[in-house]
């Protein structure tokens, strides 16, 4: 829920696609997971939202299926993915198994932040692992430090999203709860919008430890999908985690 009380499908799904657009970035993170993922092979995207990088995944040949709380988002994956590339289920992440034997697990956009408390991020990683065959890969997409403890909120920033749409968005963030507020008033022809995302930070080293606990090894970090390297004041973090042994 966020400040509203709102879930984040009811808040944000009108506009996700908008404020994420379908940039070059979705069909890069589509790469990197598909580098990490047999060409036979199967991905869950946890979170897996309107299918902006799942739908670039399906496109590799691998298969691919997700979960999401927000009924709103996956009908905009469905509007997406006309052919049902992609299986999706609905439902919460952090207590659902959507399959075994996931060569590759990807959580994008700081989804496992979308949970606002550390236990809840802890069951979710601890989902991942039993969800991934020995030998496969956990991908994690958070904010980085840099983007939680370099800024000073509340933020505000104007940009243009189309010929005849615009937003405003504001950040406020509580820095000792690892907390952060994002709200968009999206402005067009479709009048005025407005929706709402709250998530908690993670940093890198907690990351680790979730990751422990669920019995998963760090391989890689970087701060892009191109795995630029992390310069420690950067504004997000993608994690590589990998489930000891081969696949049978
Ligand atoms: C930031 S969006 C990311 C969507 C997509 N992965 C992408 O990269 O564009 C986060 C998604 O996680 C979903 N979500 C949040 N908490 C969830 C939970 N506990 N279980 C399942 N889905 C959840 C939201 O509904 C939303 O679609």
């Amino acid at each position: 829920m966020n400040p509203a009380g709102k879930s984040y499908g009811e808040s944000m799904a009108a506009i996700y696609d908008l404020i994420y657009p379908d940039s070059g970035e979705a069909k890069l993170a589509a790469e990197f997971v598909a580098g990490l993922c047999p060409e036979d092979g199967t991905v869950v995207e946890l979170g897996i939202g309107t299918g902006r990088v799942a739908t670039h995944i399906a496109g590799t040949g691998r298969k691919v299926y997700g979960i999401d709380s927000s009924p709103e988002m996956l009908a905009k994956l469905r509007e997406r993915d006309p052919e049902g590339r992609i299986t999706a289920l609905e439902g919460d992440f952090s207590a659902t198994t959507v399959i075994e034997d996931a060569d590759v697990v990807l959580m994008a956009i700081n989804t496992l932040g979308a949970l606002l408390t550390q236990e809840a991020q802890v069951e979710t990683v601890l989902r991942i692992g039993e969800q991934l065959r020995d030998g496969g890969a956990a991908v994690l997409e958070t904010i980085g430090p840099g983007e939680m403890y370099r800024r000073t909120y509340p933020v505000t920033s104007a940009q243009a999203l189309s010929a005849d749409s615009m937003v405003i968005a504001t950040a406020q963030a509580d820095k000792a709860s690892q907390t952060a507020v994002a709200t968009y008033c999206v402005l067009g022809s479709g009048g005025l919008r407005i929706g709402q995302e709250a998530g908690r930070h993670i940093w890198p080293s907690e990351l680790d430890l979730m990751a422990k606990l669920a019995g998963l090894r760090l391989e890689g970090r970087w701060s892009g999908w191109r795995r630029e390297q992390p310069t420690g004041d950067h504004d997000r973090v993608i994690s590589v985690y990998r489930k000891p042994g081969s696949a049978s």
